[in-house]
């Protein structure tokens, strides 16, 4: 067997191998992106916004979502983008704890090309491919003139701010005292930044009601769990309930914003929306290098007793249809992995079988050449048999002539010696004849 010829079958086979894996694994031509997400907070809230997220993850396969929450610690957000970086990412959201905090690892991520979409809070930096967020600006005036209309523009109110020095606590607080301002028999009579945390909200209140005595018509929290930490402390200090208690955020769940708004305890609550959907087609817009816009800004409404229990219904109903959706996802997920377990049996009995075949064509042609070279052995032996027959022949009737051949010369021998008698008696008688 010639090295071509046990060549030949091992470089079918190869063929045969890469067209078979190109078949099996071909059908995915889709564009992979990992997308981190880095949150500066864990709360109901960011856990919206990450359902959402993941939702728009089933209708754009190719994204893997790599989150990291910093439980309000600025130092652990830096060092989480910055691993996020390094492990390697295509895109980066990030909702940063303060302004300026975080803008070495963020500047960081922008000045390596990662893309960065800035969520809900700023840096302070200018380095950041787009922002999307609600106007907190326009949420706080809106919050204003709300309850400039609910006290008919007469009455105190006390303010609890968002966390100092981030960006949605600095422009509500703007957008409120501006709008506040407009209305003279409105007064601020207690003002303090809380961290967005209930327990804040309720220590900055007991502080204010230390030294204020006076009347408190309303409160205005920079979030509904601070809104509503300052109402506790309002009660537990025996100083009664406050007539207007206004939040922001709105969360469509029990316990949460819109219930507390329909269950009385807020008496309105401004939407402070997530929008999960819009911002996985921003994200992908920045990867796809599609058209977009730098600047996104998401609207706001207010939540009141008029409109929390429809609000609620629709929101029954997105939860329906978000948990359909999940449902869905999980059993193509499921029928997904049973098509690429069958595709890997079918490329493995297909690769198993071209194997023993390929096995079995060399199996035979060795034993075709066997046979052949034996038959030719065979037929070389007959011949060599017979010339050596034939040679033997040859010798037996050279040993047959040589053997007359010595015959002869022991008869000729014979004859001369018996001449010789003759000759020797003939001289004999010559003596003895008288001549
Ligand atoms: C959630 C939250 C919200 C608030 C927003 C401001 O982490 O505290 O309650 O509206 O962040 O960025």
């Amino acid at each position: 067997m010639n090295t071509h010829t046990i060549l030949r079958p091992i470089f079918l086979l190869a063929t045969f191998i890469v067209a078979l894996l190109t078949i099996v694994g071909c059908g995915d031509d889709t564009r992979h992106y990992v997308i981190g997400v880095s949150q500066c907070s864990e709360d109901s809230w960011r856990s919206k916004l990450h359902d959402e997220l993941d939702i728009a993850t089933y209708f754009n396969e190719g994204v893997t979502l790599r989150y990291a929450s910093a439980d309000d610690d600025p130092n652990l957000q830096e060092n989480q983008i910055n691993e996020m970086i390094d492990a390697g990412i295509d895109l980066l959201i990030v909702s940063p704890q303060q302004m300026g905090e975080l803008s070495s690892a963020v500047d960081r991520a922008f000045d390596k090309g990662i893309p960065v979409i800035l969520f809900d809070r700023k840096t302070g930096s200018n380095k950041y491919t787009a922002f999307m967020g609600a106007d907190n600006y326009e949420i706080g005036r809106m919050c204003a003139e709300y309850v400039a209309e609910q006290l008919h523009g007469q009455g105190c109110v006390v303010e609890i701010g968002g966390l100092k020095s981030s960006s949605p606590a600095i422009d509500r607080t703007r957008g409120f005292r501006e709008t506040l301002a407009k209305y003279p028999g409105l007064k601020i009579v207690g003002f303090g930044n809380g961290d967005w945390k209930e327990a804040s909200g309720k220590r900055i209140m007991e502080d204010i009601l230390k030294t204020y005595n006076g009347p408190i018509d309303c409160i205005f929290g920079g979030n509904d769990r601070m809104a509503l930490g300052a109402k506790k402390a309002l009660l537990e200090g025996g100083r009664g309930d406050c007539p207007i208690v206004v939040g922001i955020d709105a969360l469509p769940a029990e316990g949460l914003g819109i219930c507390q708004v329909r269950d009385g305890e807020l008496t309105a609550s401004a939407i402070y929306p997530t929008h999960g959907d819009e911002l996985m087609t921003l994200a992908l817009n920045i990867l796809e290098k599609r058209p977009y816009q730098r600047e996104n800004l998401m609207v706001s409404s207010l939540v009141t007793a008029a409109n929390a229990r429809v609000l609620l219904l629709q929101y029954e109903e997105v939860v329906r249809q978000g948990n359909y959706l999940r449902r869905m996802h999980e059993r193509i997920d499921k029928t997904l992995h049973t098509i690429v377990l069958q595709r890997t049996i079918i490329g493995a009995f297909i690769l198993l079988v071209t194997f023993i075949a390929i096995v079995s064509i060399l199996f035979v042609r060795a034993y075709r050449q066997k046979h052949q070279l034996n038959t030719e052995l065979r037929d070389k032996n007959q011949l060599l048999a017979t010339q050596r027959d034939e040679l033997q022949r040859q010798r037996d009737t050279l040993q047959e002539q040589h053997d007359q051949i010595c015959e002869q010369r022991d008869l000729m021998e014979s004859q001369r010696d018996e001449l010789a008698v003759q000759r020797d008696e003939l001289q004999k008688l010559a003596h003895l004849t008288p001549a």
